[in-house]
């Protein structure tokens, strides 16, 4: 079925660290170069695909060989359109396709997005954008209470010295107790954008038997820490520090979550680590990545702010914060790594993904 592909393909080879599926194909549909991407969804070895005609790879293989046929008549400069893609031993999936000519005469680019990636690759991007903003926003907001916060405080400490009856200390204390309070507050909205980031050999393991042993420590009694660790998980570059505060802030949550059920006795935490294999996340494509489950059975997330926890200042709980996941995706964002939510009562499974080397 195939002639010899006579062109080198390496000129190609940067299209293998992209997450979209990448095809480049003569006008006839032979084709040229298939990414690293494209082999893993079809489930075919790059030899396999090349060399063969692109078309048969479709569900509809009249559409493609149309489209090859209009840019090799210069109909369009790119031609988008949504297709099902066959894999081997796997249902279609749904794809956007995208046909675009090359500068190169007689060679056609094909980029092939699927499509539940395509909707998760938003998501995550919507979620960076948040995180972006949001750091802004805190930057931002500390800054203005912090200057006026000095001022209060010692305008009342001043006004302290100034008035001899106990009865009206007590109000200046309330305002000096206050300011310190919000001082408190305010420093850690801007602490991890002010912290040095100490960067050293992590391993993840450490991270979670830390983290463990903090919360058995503070909940002795009626609530299990399951480790469930895939030891082969290499060490990585990163914040030990960091890490071992983001896991806290989210396994406290769990906890917190699980009261409850810690005073009927079984309420569980389950630290799960794995390796992921060719992910994406935030636009980009990862050979190997981290990923630490940290799973409770507790009542789940409220659904009135599921789609807000981790903005700052968003609790569902009295006396939170609201600061918790804000600071633990920052600082999994400066590994370049992201968190995620999937709750449900019963189970509330919050993913941390970092990228490894
Ligand atoms: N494992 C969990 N189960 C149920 N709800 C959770 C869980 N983790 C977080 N939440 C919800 O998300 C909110 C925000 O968490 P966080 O940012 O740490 O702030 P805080 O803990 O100060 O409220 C919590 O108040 C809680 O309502
Ligand atoms: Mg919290």
């Amino acid at each position: 079925m195939s002639t010899p592909v006579p062109i080198s393909a390496s000129r190609f080879q940067a299209f293998d660290l992209l997450a979209t599926l990448v095809a480049v194909v003569r006008s006839d549909g032979t084709v040229l170069f298939a990414n690293a991407a494209l082999e893993d969804t079809l489930g075919a070895s790059r030899r396999t695909i090349e060399g063969s005609a692109f078309p048969g790879f479709f569900t509809e293989p009249q559409v493609l060989a149309n489209a090859l046929g209009g840019a090799e008549s210069n109909a369009f400069a790119a031609l988008r359109y949504d297709a099902w893609l066959h894999r081997a031993g796997h249902d279609p999936i749904p794809v956007h396709v995208i046909v675009a000519q090359t500068e190169q005469h007689g060679e056609i680019i094909i980029e092939m997005l699927p499509q539940e990636q395509q909707a998760r690759q938003d998501r995550e991007e919507r979620l960076l954008d948040q995180a972006h903003a949001n750091k802004e926003l805190i930057r931002n907001l500390a800054h203005e209470i912090k200057n006026p916060l000095g001022g209060i405080r010692g305008a009342a400490q001043l006004l302290e010295l100034e008035i001899d009856s106990r009865e009206l200390t007590e109000y200046t204390q309330v305002i000096i107790r206050e300011a310190d309070r919000l001082q408190i507050l305010v420093d850690r909205l801007l602490a991890p954008h002010r912290k040095p980031h100490l960067v050293g050999d992590v391993n993840i393991h450490e991270v979670c038997e830390r983290v463990r042993a903090l919360v058995q420590a503070e909940f002795p009694r009626g609530l299990q820490v399951v480790q469930d660790y895939d030891t082969s998980i290499p060490e990585f570059r990163g914040d030990r520090e960091q890490l071992i505060q983001a896991l806290l802030n989210i396994v406290h949550n769990a906890a917190q979550a699980l009261a409850e059920r810690i005073r009927t006795g079984d309420a569980q935490i389950i630290l799960r680590t794995r390796i992921a294999r060719q992910v994406t996340f935030g636009k980009q494509r990862y050979r190997l990545a981290l990923e630490l489950h940290v799973i409770d059975n507790g009542p789940g997330v409220p659904d009135s702010i599921k789609d807000r926890i981790f903005f700052p200042l968003v609790s569902g709980r009295q006396g939170g914060s609201g600061l918790g996941l804000t600071l633990a995706q920052t600082f999994v964002q400066q590994h370049h790594g992201l968190i995620e939510c999937d709750s449900a009562a019963g189970r509330t499974d919050f993913k941390m993904l970092i990228p490894l080397p």
